[in-house]
């Protein structure tokens, strides 16, 4: 168990920022990475499309050998964890528990403001994370989809960027929060660009980091732990264009991304049938 990989997964390039996170914190395990760049975004989605979607994936990562997987995207996460941990034999981490309570941490008002997709806000899983944790938290949430184009096009620091996130951001600022959660996989690659806006006491709470923290307790508690002087490999699996999600991946890695193999819709397909009707891959 301990020489398997940790899958991690999400709608296409954006959980590279979670990747990365786990990557740095434990160089030596091996990862595995789906991209759905296909089907794309997911933050516009319905709650059954996310849920089959992020079976099949969640099937061809547990084929793969994972000894866990993570649900890097929020809109995922929000939507569909339950249900694909439900169908799956291994673990499944979301990322937005772990960006709640680092939330809860991290506030001393009481009043923590929430960014993300359409999909994810309107499910109010944030919220419902948040309050569980503390009950009298007051949670103030709103979309912020033109942040997920802008990182993708590399705007970060550029004009545009600053005033689509005044325009965004504006609200939090009368509403006297003191954390805001970058609940999104692209945020934090305009982290700088929001920290400018909110200004310094406002404390940005990065799910993609928190994340990465909770994969490590999972690995310490389950004793998985990979041998500390063994290297990390890594492999990457998309559903479509992978020239395009190596070039964007380079942005949000920073390093190159490869080796990136395609995975055909028809072969998601199987997996989530699979998933469906309860056989094993
Ligand atoms: N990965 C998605 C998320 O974190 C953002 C991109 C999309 O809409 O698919 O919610």
């Amino acid at each position: 168990m301990k020489d398997r990989p940790i899958g991690i997964f999400d709608s296409g390039v954006g959980g590279l920022t979670v990747f990365d996170a786990i990557s740095r914190a434990y160089p030596s395990e091996s990862l595995v990475y789906f991209g759905d760049t296909g089907r794309y975004p997911y933050g516009v989605r319905s709650k059954g499309v996310i849920v089959e979607f992020s079976r099949q994936i969640a099937g061809f990562l547990e084929d793969q050998g994972c000894k866990f997987i993570v649900l890097a995207c929020n809109s995922a996460s929000a939507l569909a964890l339950e249900e694909v941990a439900s169908s799956a034999s291994v673990e499944v981490i979301g990322v937005i528990e772990p960006g709640a309570a680092a939330a809860v941490a991290a506030t001393l008002s009481g009043r923590v403001g929430v960014i993300g997709t359409e999909a994810t806000i309107n499910s109010d899983a944030y919220t419902r994370a948040l309050q569980n944790l503390a009950p009298r938290i007051d949670v103030i949430a709103r979309p912020c989809p033109l942040f997920v184009a802008l990182a993708e096009e590399g705007f970060a620091g550029k004009p545009a960027t600053r005033s689509v996130a005044e325009e965004y951001l504006a609200p939090f600022k009368d509403d006297g929060i003191d954390t805001l959660v970058l609940g999104c996989t692209h945020y934090p690659l305009l982290k700088r660009d929001i920290a400018a806006v909110m200004g310094p006491s406002v404390q940005l709470v990065d799910s993609a980091t928190a994340v990465a923290h909770a994969v490590g307790s999972r690995l310490e508690e389950r004793n998985h732990h990979r041998r500390s002087d063994a290297h990390g490999e890594y492999k990457f699996y998309v559903s479509d264009t992978p020239g395009r999600f190596q070039t964007v991946g380079r942005r949000f890695l920073g390093r190159e991304v490869a080796p990136v193999e395609v995975v055909d819709l028809e072969t998601l397909h199987e997996f989530g049938e699979l998933a469906r009707t309860g056989r094993r891959v």
